[in-house]
């Protein structure tokens, strides 16, 4: 049962993977072996082991997404990858527009908005236009879009995007692609050959269990070498030991992005993580999260049934409540539920550590339990 693989918070039914993923027992023992206990042995010969532990982080994440370990840099998060990323795009004469949907997950959208230091300006698709429609990007993407930034699932609508149709599209256009992959990572099978974007941003706090601060960016190999990022450090270098201070030679990898005296906790914890969700099978957690989405609308009043369609969504099933005094709200506080409320949206999320009994008890909330 793999419910038992992982701590499970209480009181309630645990429904929110897509906010935070439930901790893995065995990363905390990979966390005190690969971090903690080389640092406690070895103090500053530690670094040995703790890029080791990042290096098997790029490992796994390989493992999981395709590609090579070389092509994927640890970052803190999306944002801050997405920041060091804008200013080392090539610019071409006559293409300034970054494009995005406006369903972009805000802290993606602040740093879009400060692409005009970068001399880029901004465009952000209308709400109206649907952004999981291959339609919306065809129109959207003009000859003066530079780079677009696509979410493969949308935070607060589950919505996904046709990831490949859309990189195909830019590929066509001569458009940089960036894929946010935050909320599908670890629930929707993906591939970064299949979706042959130019660059792809995703962590690891959600469907793959690994905890915040475990981010990382993926960069087609062909495009890498023409990346030349501005917040760098010793580790963005070519040899990281050489201390030349008149000589800075970029990572001839992804490794460029990465910068000064790196984390390590964050991605010994991850790895391991990342590595549990490869041995359940991306195939088998999808299959369980549909079997629970299921089960959860098969136990809604049938008014709710309608508004859920299992064949648009990622793992998260975004319903509206009325208000927060709602008796669907008050019913889901009574009984601990645990979801999130987002304006007029309640989100929930089943994983492989969720059943079939709690996904039809959270249902029965939306009738007044
Ligand atoms: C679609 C999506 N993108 C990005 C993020 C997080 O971005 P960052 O890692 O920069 O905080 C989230 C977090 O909920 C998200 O849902």
């Amino acid at each position: 049962m793999h419910r038992d693989q992982f701590h499970m918070p209480g009181p309630g039914p645990y429904a929110l993977t897509h906010s935070v993923g439930c901790l893995p027992k065995l990363s905390v023992d990979a966390l005190h072996k690969s971090f903690l206990q080389p640092w406690q042995l070895k103090g500053g010969d530690a670094w040995d082991s703790w890029l080791w532990a990042v290096e098997s982080f790029r490992e796994s994440l390989a493992a999981l997404l395709g590609g090579n370990a070389a092509d994927y840099c640890p970052q803190s998060n999306l944002s801050s990858g997405l920041a060091k990323l804008l200013p080392a795009l090539p610019q071409s004469k006559g293409r300034a527009v970054v494009l995005a949907a406006e369903d972009t997950f805000p802290s993606l959208a602040f740093v879009l908005q400060r692409a005009g230091r970068t001399g880029f300006d901004t465009r952000l698709i209308p709400r109206a236009h649907d952004p999981s429609s291959v339609t919306t990007w065809a129109d959207a993407l003009t000859c003066d879009v530079a780079a677009a930034l696509v979410t493969h699932a949308h935070s607060n609508t589950g919505l996904v995007a046709p990831v490949a149709k859309i990189a195909a599209l830019c590929r066509e256009r001569g458009i940089h692609c960036i894929v946010d992959v935050a909320q599908s990572a670890g629930i929707l099978p993906l591939s970064v050959d299949e979706f042959g974007a130019d660059v792809i941003l995703g962590s690891c706090v959600k469907w793959l269990c690994g905890g915040p601060g475990a981010g990382f960016m993926w960069i087609r190999q062909g495009l890498v070498g023409q990346l030349a990022p501005a917040d760098v450090g010793w580790f963005s270098h070519a040899d990281p030991f050489e201390f030349d201070v008149n000589s800075f030679k970029y990572a001839a990898d992804a490794r460029r992005f990465w910068g000064g005296t790196p984390s390590v906790a964050p991605f010994a914890l991850a790895a391991e993580s990342i590595r549990l969700i490869t041995g359940i099978g991306i195939d088998v957690v999808r299959s369980h999260n549909l079997a629970l989405m299921e089960a959860f609308r098969a136990e809604l009043p049938a008014h709710w049934r309608g508004r859920i369609d299992l064949s648009r969504i990622g793992g998260t099933i975004c319903l509206g409540v009325e208000d927060a005094q709602s008796a669907v709200v008050r019913a889901l506080r009574a009984n601990a539920v645990r979801v999130d409320y987002r304006g007029a949206v309640t989100r929930l999320s089943f994983h492989i550590y969720n059943t079939a009994a709690e996904a039809a008890f959270i249902a029965r909330c939306w009738g007044g339990v």
